[in-house]
């Protein structure tokens, strides 16, 4: 049991599939991590798996820095077998009765990611054999100083890369910063930007959103409810206004478009009062603290930005 804990050696080839192996889970957890402070936090039990599956990645990766082969192996396969599996479970049965349709381009990622850890690892594991058991040349401590440095500048940048994106750095829906969208250009521009200046994407990492079109309505009124929906909403809705590509409430160009005022409102304050088809209740929180005006311009917003 201790030899099997003992740092090891490893071969070139087993080293460098377990390396990639290391970068699939990085971005496996990355993912998840990004995806919880895009809206996921607010979903019960679901949110807190995502948050674990991304400290969960980042522990495993260094322990594969560390030496610890067998440890990541170990980790690598159970967090890619359970992601794959709540990802196949939440499109079909449901899990923790949360349920999603379809891959986008965030999910599609995270099980391309996981789907490519399971061989690299299972692979790096065959090709190390006895060696990741401990056996064979002990490691000589100090022998093998020559790759120890490279070992803790990967482990103090995956560090930060993941252990960032955990605490929700530069995430649009994380409160640890305020949202980049339009937060600022709501208080201080005003109606100068003839074509509405394109607002950043609410994260940096909305590669699939394209960055180009111009926003359908300009003015302050429209900016600062659009900030306000990228701050609020946008981690759970589709909007093309605003850029934002949730999916775990409706799409919001589909569903707005023919809605009252009155009706909008109350699915914004009170969102179980009439919820819509293959979408549970209780999911949506209720925005009765949003303050009158803010309400208001909201909903006109939604109505205008949806208009065909
Ligand atoms: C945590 C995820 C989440 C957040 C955040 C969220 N919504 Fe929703 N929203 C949902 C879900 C799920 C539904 C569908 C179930 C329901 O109607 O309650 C929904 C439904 C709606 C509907 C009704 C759509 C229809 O077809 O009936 C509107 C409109 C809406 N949301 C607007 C908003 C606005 C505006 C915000 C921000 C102020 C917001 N939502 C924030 C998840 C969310």
């Amino acid at each position: 049991m201790r030899r099997w804990l003992a740092p090891v050696a490893l071969a070139p080839l087993p080293t460098l599939l377990l390396v990639a192996a290391a970068v699939a889970v990085a971005v496996g957890g990355y993912e998840h991590a990004h995806l919880y402070h895009q809206g996921y936090s607010e979903v019960a039990t679901i949110g807190t798996l995502f948050l674990l599956n991304a400290i969960g990645s980042l522990l495993t990766i260094l322990l594969l820095l560390a030496r610890r082969p067998l440890l990541f192996v170990v980790g690598s396969l159970g967090i890619s077998f359970g992601s794959i599996v709540a990802l196949v479970l939440t499109r079909t049965t449901g899990l923790f009765g949360f349920e999603e349709s379809g891959y986008d381009g965030h999910a599609m990622l995270t099980l391309l990611a996981e789907l490519a850890a399971i061989p690299l690892t299972l692979g790096g594991a065959i090709a190390a054999g006895g060696a990741l058991l401990g056996e064979g040349a002990p490691l000589v401590p100090g022998r093998s100083t020559r790759d120890g440095a490279a070992r803790v500048v990967a482990a103090v940048v995956v560090t930060i890369v993941l252990g960032g994106a955990i605490v929700g750095v530069g995430q649009g829906g994380g409160d640890s910063e305020p949202p980049t969208l339009a937060g600022d250009g709501a208080t201080t521009t005003t109606t100068t930007a003839p074509s509405g200046g394109t607002p950043p994407p609410s994260a940096s990492e909305s590669e699939d959103t394209p960055a180009d079109d111009a926003p359908a309505v300009s003015g302050a009124v429209a900016d600062r409810s659009r900030a306000l929906f990228s701050d609020r909403c946008a981690g759970c809705h589709t909007l093309a206004d605003a850029e934002s590509t949730g999916r775990i409430g409706p799409d919001l160009d589909q569903v707005v478009p023919g809605r009252s005022a009155a009706k909008l409102r109350e699915d914004i304050v009170d969102p179980d009062a009439e919820t819509t088809d293959g979408f549970p209740a209780g999911r949506m929180p209720s925005f009765d603290d949003l303050g009158e005006q803010q309400l208001t311009e909201l909903v006109d917003y939604l109505a205008e930005v949806t208009r065909r």
